[in-house]
């Protein structure tokens, strides 16, 4: 019934909608012949929507995978090489670097198979469906019943869906929730493990402009990095061997040597990871001016010793390149995010939207029934969350925003398996074994004096930001002992700790037996994390979780009311880290009064940018030589000049990074990895007039692989369409 129900809203407006663009939409890919086909053909697509998701033969879809857990990536030869961003790839990248093979700075390029480079640990997983099956999943639930209860059911449910494919095939399946709960999906997935480093630009290509020009256009960054997937012998997935062979896919994308130009159809296909378009104006006003603001004051102290630690010297500019690249891109995404909201009047909008919703809901006794005093109980429900909320926030980011203080959380299972009064011995020592194991991790890219200071800086803003009860029991030790000297704590904590010492942690290690986990309970930086863990399990979890649980149902009922007043209205469900589709043309924007964008960049701006004396600017000669002689070979656009990005109307989001740009016979004409910072709201708020996302020219990147790298041999293996 539900299930029919909600296909039937969905489809019947496919027929409705004629006055086609709608730039905002992330769609799902099994339904968009019925609801975005017509639209997409009408925008310029020449394909069709079974050529871009079919479970009948190959597609499209069969050379999308989600990179690691966080990125897409796609297959673009036939034997198995995979493309992402630079910044997808970087963890892996700087993982092979040492002062020595600085790939992070200098590039790397694998100039044949036993070159490329194995990473344990990273995976990339290739969807091979997805069904309806909302009302198996729902079977047993009631309106009226509790929400833990109802999530009971749904998880017993849904693991009943996920055991029977997993039993019956070689995949794996989870059940996902779509339109907040008002529907749900099984995707069924395989996961490659043995994924190859093939080729990295030197930073100054992949990531040039850095976190400046992170988030913005115009942008001239060419974010890429190359991998493989390899296989057993028998072309199943397995872990790194020797023995592997390269994968030899169902489908890979051939590459447009034609590029784009403003006003071309393209889409995108990836996973976003998560949005909330559908939101009162009370949970974006606590996001856009509360949240955000004070998360970006955190890290903002971070960011600035990261990077003046940084420009000391070329190894701890290695240390905490991928560490400062975290933190500081979330920090700008929040700023252009709040200052979005802010000038497309966002909370205002929403409130104009609820004022009708309330006035539709009042004309009629049924509606009042079901949705009358949905929103005050979301006020009142956001009213109590907000200090919650906000405390966790500062928990999070600025209690575990000293590395030594999360480092030391690691430790606690550790502590509890030894306290316990029959100790298992077996558990103990695997917990040892992996503690060994995460040390080394930690150490290789771990400066005490940049811990130190940060922990100095974040307890200060803690401290001032906050008040008891909601800041953690060693504050008072903060205050009244150390009189707020964040200095001479932080020596005091350092001082006395184990746990940022190397040899000490390794030797305490070495000789670990159950009792001595009181040295553990004595130490300081362990028993910083305890608080904040046990202030936030005591105080907080039961609060935030009923809360959320509130949320969670006023939400499910107000998007059900939603879509009800707007019969008219096409509606998408929120990202939830399930492959989409989203479509757009080729368009600049204006940015602000008076200014006006472009769709695209040329070499020309990378050398306009040029900067010997600032590292996120500095140009490779080698590149600068090719720029000279302008030898772009059949790289160039029929302008004559080399075009490294462009920028389109695809509503995309965080995890959209990697994600194949086609153009409407669907070749790939580029890699997605960013979006522009004026638009950076529309995971809460879709402005058509700003919302840009940004993608690198494929034509850059066969220039690098090619020109720059001489790397051309890999050309050999791909499709290139003139
Ligand atoms: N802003 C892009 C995305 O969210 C690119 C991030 C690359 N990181 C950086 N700090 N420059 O992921
Ligand atoms: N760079 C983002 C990512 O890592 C994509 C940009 C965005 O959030 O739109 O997924």
């Amino acid at each position: 019934m539900r299930k029919n129900y909600f296909l039937l809203i969905l489809i019947s407006l496919s027929v409705l909608l004629s006055n086609a663009y709608a730039g905002e939409g992330m769609w799902i890919p099994a339904l968009l012949k019925q609801l975005n086909e017509k639209e997409m053909k009408a925008m310029g697509m020449k394909i069709s929507a079974e050529d871009i998701y079919s479970v009948n033969h190959s597609s499209m879809k069969d050379a999308i995978l989600l990179f690691g857990r966080g990125c897409t990536s796609e297959i673009i030869s036939k034997d198995g090489l995979l493309l992402t961003n630079h910044h997808c790839g970087y963890s892996a990248i700087q993982r092979h670097s040492s002062v020595e093979h600085d790939y992070l700075t200098n590039g790397f390029w694998a100039m044949s198979r036993s070159e490329e480079l194995p990473n344990p640990g990273l995976t990339a997983t290739l969807m091979i469906r997805m069904d309806e099956v909302t009302d198996r999943v729902l079977q047993g639930v009631t309106d009226n019943m509790a929400e833990a209860e109802r999530n009971r059911i749904i998880g017993k449910n849904a693991k009943e869906i996920e055991k029977e494919i997993e039993e019956t095939t070689p995949y794996q399946a989870k059940v996902k929730s779509f339109f907040k709960g008002n529907s749900y999906w099984v995707i069924v997935t395989q996961t490659f493990k043995d994924i190859r480093l093939v080729g990295a630009p030197p930073s100054n290509i992949g990531k040039f402009g850095g976190d400046t020009d992170n988030w913005m256009w115009p942008r001239h960054t060419g974010d890429f990095s190359l991998f493989r997937i390899y296989v057993g012998p028998d072309g199943k997935p397995a872990e790194y061997s020797e023995d592997n062979v390269p994968y030899q896919p169902k489908y890979y994308f051939p590459i447009s040597l034609k590029g784009v130009k403003e006003g071309d159809f393209t889409f995108v296909y990836g996973y976003p990871a998560r949005t909330n378009e559908y939101l009162p104006a009370d949970a974006v006003a606590l996001i856009a001016e509360k949240e955000n603001p004070r998360l970006i004051k955190i890290r903002d102290a971070r960011i600035k010793i990261f990077k003046k630690y940084a420009e000391q010297s070329p190894e701890l500019r290695i240390k905490y390149a991928a560490k400062e690249a975290r933190v500081a891109n979330y920090w700008k995404k929040m700023i252009g995010q709040s200052r979005g909201i802010k000038r497309m009047h966002g909370i205002e909008k929403k409130r104009a939207f609820e004022n009708s919703f309330e006035q539709w809901v009042n004309g009629s006794p049924e509606r009042k029934k079901k949705y009358g005093g949905l929103l005050t109980a979301f006020s009142e429900t956001y009213k109590q969350l907000e200090p919650y909320k906000l405390s966790a926030d500062y928990l999070w980011e600025a209690g575990m925003g000293t590395e030594l203080v999360l480092f030391a959380s690691r430790f606690n299972t550790l502590v509890q398996e030894s306290k316990k009064r029959d100790a298992d011995t077996a558990k103990i020592n695997k917990e040892v074994k992996k503690l060994k194991k995460s040390v080394q991790g930690f150490f290789k890219d771990y400066y005490v004096p940049v811990d130190k200071e940060v922990m100095a800086a974040l307890l200060k803003i803690y401290n001032e930001d906050m008040q008891f009860p909601f800041k953690p029991g060693f504050f008072h030790k903060i205050n009244d002992k150390f009189k707020n000297d964040y200095k001479a704590y932080t020596d005091y904590v350092f001082r006395k700790s184990l746990l940022d010492n190397r040899d000490k942690i390794e030797d305490f290690l070495d000789g670990y037996s159950p009792k001595k986990y009181k040295k553990l309970m004595k130490d300081p930086a362990f028993k910083m994390q305890r608080e904040i863990v046990e202030m936030y399990k005591d105080n907080y979890n039961q609060k935030l979780k009923s809360l959320n649980h509130r949320i969670d149902s006023l939400m499910r009922i107000y998007m059900r009311a939603q879509m009800e007043m707007q019969p008219e209205k096409r509606f998408y469900p929120d990202a939830n880290f399930t492959l989409r589709v989203t479509y757009g043309d080729v368009s600049g924007y204006s940015p602000a009064d008076a200014v006006q964008y472009i769709p695209y960049t040329t070499l020309n701006g990378i050398m306009e940018k040029e900067n010997p004396e600032i590292y996120d600017y500095v140009v490779e000669p080698r590149l600068k030589k090719l720029f000279k002689e302008k030898d772009f070979g059949q790289y160039a656009d029929a302008d004559g000049t080399l075009h490294v990005c462009f920028i389109a109307s695809n509503h995309t989001s965080g995890g959209n990074s990697g994600s194949p740009v086609f153009d409407a016979d669907g070749n790939l004409v580029g890699v997605n990895f960013d979006r522009c910072w004026e638009g950076t709201m529309s995971d809460l708020m879709f402005d058509p007039n700003v919302c840009r996302n940004i993608t690198l020219d494929i034509r850059y990147f066969l220039f690098v692989l090619d020109k720059y790298a001489g790397a051309g041999y890999l050309l050999d293996e791909m499709k290139l369409v003139k």
